[in-house]
């Protein structure tokens, strides 16, 4: 199958899970390719947030997941947190397109840092030294200084900081219709085509 994009998504222990798994839907549905990273409190924070309690074992996580969102085993593809010789590991074959969702501030610090430590940071620093395009969503209040110098930072070297703060005056009734509108607006910055309905005046 040909894919539209393919697109690393990354998930952290921030609050928000709920973004997530409508982000991760969207992009499945729009034909995308996806590398799906999760580091241990992301899984923690879905459990606490939205219920979903999914599987250890990395086999059964993917066939769990490929289940769950009726694809095949070629357009999502789990990678645990030391696979050092997945394609998001090097700059010759990892995807040029990048989200981390939500984004906690201690992934942020580490990415910021360059630490590289697990997968998450490695893809990340990655996509940065290949000039791709990162969008990293954080989920914190109040930011401190620090949270904010490692955004600034970041922000210097081209990555796209879009915190969790969704906008209300398309005069969302669902909690749903809150997190699709920070789903469309990730899509807008991808150049992905949606049916989201969000924009300004619409
Ligand atoms: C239910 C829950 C909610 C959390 N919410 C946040 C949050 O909104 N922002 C944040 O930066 N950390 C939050 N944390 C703390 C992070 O999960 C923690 O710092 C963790 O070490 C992050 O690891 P990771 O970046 O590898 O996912 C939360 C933890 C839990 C259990």
């Amino acid at each position: 199958m040909n894919f539209k994009e393919t697109v690393t998504l990354a998930v952290t222990g921030a609050s928000g899970s709920g973004y997530f798994l409508h982000l991760l839907e969207t992009l499945l549905k729009n034909d995308c390719q996806i590398y799906l990273l999760l580091s241990d409190a992301a899984k923690i924070v879905l459990k606490t947030e939205c219920d979903e309690d999914w599987p250890e074992d990395l086999g059964a996580l993917n066939d769990a997941l490929r289940q769950k969102f009726s694809v095949s085993k070629d357009q999502l593809i789990i990678l645990g947190k030391k696979d050092w010789f997945s394609v998001v590991a090097s700059g010759s074959s990892s995807p040029s397109k990048m989200i981390i969702c939500p984004c906690s501030c201690g992934t942020l610090a580490s990415i910021a840092a360059g630490l590289s430590n697990n997968l998450i940071e490695r893809a990340a620093d990655v996509v940065i030294k290949e000039r791709g395009q990162l969008i990293i969503m954080p989920r914190e209040t109040p930011f401190s200084t620090i949270h904010l110098q490692n955004m600034l930072t970041l922000s210097k070297l081209g990555v796209t900081i879009m915190p969790l703060a969704p906008g209300f005056y398309h005069k969302p009734k669902t909690i749903d219709e809150i997190q699709l509108f920070m789903v469309a607006r990730v899509l807008d910055h991808l150049k992905i085509k949606h049916e989201i309905s969000h924009r300004w005046c619409e």
